[in-house]
């Protein structure tokens, strides 16, 4: 089997890793050499983890940087059984991404978005393959959380979804859950507004960032708390999210918090760019 990864950021290269380590053979898409080179080192970082810990062999972790490929055109993905879609989560980006792979790859098992929350149908609608589009989505990070949510757009056809989740279950070993096509599917739809509820107590001096994250690490179990989570997500990644939920529910709970815009225009990205609202060595 052959996999197309569009996007090797934070989630690409822990889908490319999960792929390649279940026997997949992967090219990864970016724009230039430079994030090429950023998410091959990523993924070999991961993986030196992996072995770290005890969950992956020696012998694993080189097959599977043999199964890995990167690449600057789409047309290096021509022929792919299957597509994933994971760059920035821009609606117009994402929707002119689907137009070209649709022209890429008019025979593929299925077209796939990781998009957190852009609903499918508005990527389906921009393909001459509607049925075949779906929202497959990880989680972060991606080599070690076991949820992936399957989300069927009204186009998407039940044999699309059965194999969608034969690949994500039968080939890559994860655990799904089907969720309707709202912005946010399930879970963001759940825990965004939670994150955004702790940067506003944050924001108005109710308590420290560290108090914070401390309540709910060590009151609720939580393995990390919100603003951390914020940062581990990207705060770019957060900010879109919630205006796809604010557009699609208008409820005030998710509208985004003035910090968070202005970290956003600051650059202040969190754990991917060094700084949010912890700091962080760059590598
Ligand atoms: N392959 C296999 N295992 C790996 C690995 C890899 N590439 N990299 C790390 N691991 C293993 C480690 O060996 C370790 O295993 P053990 O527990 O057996 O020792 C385990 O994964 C945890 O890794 P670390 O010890 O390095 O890190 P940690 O214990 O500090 O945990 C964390 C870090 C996994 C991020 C944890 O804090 C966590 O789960 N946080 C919450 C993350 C979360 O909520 N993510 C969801 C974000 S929302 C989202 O994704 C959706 C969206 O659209 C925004
Ligand atoms: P990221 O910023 O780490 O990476 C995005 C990558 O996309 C960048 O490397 C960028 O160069 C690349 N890219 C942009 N335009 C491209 C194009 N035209 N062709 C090829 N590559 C292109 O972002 P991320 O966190 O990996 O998020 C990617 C997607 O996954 C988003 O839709 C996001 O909502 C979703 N997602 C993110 C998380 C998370 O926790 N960060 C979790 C689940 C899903």
């Amino acid at each position: 089997m052959r996999v197309g990864v569009i996007g090797g950021g934070l989630m690409g290269s822990g889908i490319a890793e999960v792929c390649a380590r279940s026997g997949v053979d992967v090219t990864v898409v970016e724009v230039d050499e430079a994030r090429c080179e950023n998410s091959q080192a990523a993924i070999a970082r991961s993986l030196d983890r992996g072995v770290r810990g005890g969950h992956v062999s020696e012998d694993d972790r080189a097959a599977a940087l043999e199964r890995l490929a990167f690449a600057t055109s789409l047309d290096d993905i021509e022929g792919a059984d299957v597509a994933i879609e994971a760059i920035v989560e821009d609606e117009a980006l994402k929707r002119e991404m689907f137009r070209r792979l649709d022209a890429v790859l008019p025979d593929a098992l299925f077209l796939a978005s990781n998009t957190s929350s852009v609903p499918i149908m508005k990527l389906g609608a921009v393909t001459s393959q509607p049925h075949k589009v779906i929202g497959l989505h990880f989680f972060n990070p991606v080599p070690v959380l076991p949820l992936v949510e399957i989300v069927h757009s009204i186009m998407t056809a039940d044999e699309t979804a059965a194999r969608a989740r034969e690949f994500a279950e039968g080939t890559l070993g994860k655990e799904c859950i089907d969720s309707q096509d709202r912005a946010g599917f399930v879970v963001n739809a759940l825990l965004v507004p939670y994150l955004l509820s702790a940067i506003r107590m944050y924001e108005s001096g109710f308590a420290s960032r560290e108090d914070i994250d401390r309540g709910m690490v060590l009151g609720c179990a939580h393995p990390m708390g919100p603003l951390r989570l914020s940062d581990l997500i990207g705060l770019d990644t957060l900010l879109a999210v919630s205006e796809s939920l604010h557009e699609e529910f208008r409820d005030p709970a998710s509208v985004s918090p003035a910090l968070l815009n202005r970290m956003v225009e600051a650059g202040l990205l969190g754990r991917k760019t060094g700084r949010g609202f912890y700091e962080y060595s760059t590598n």
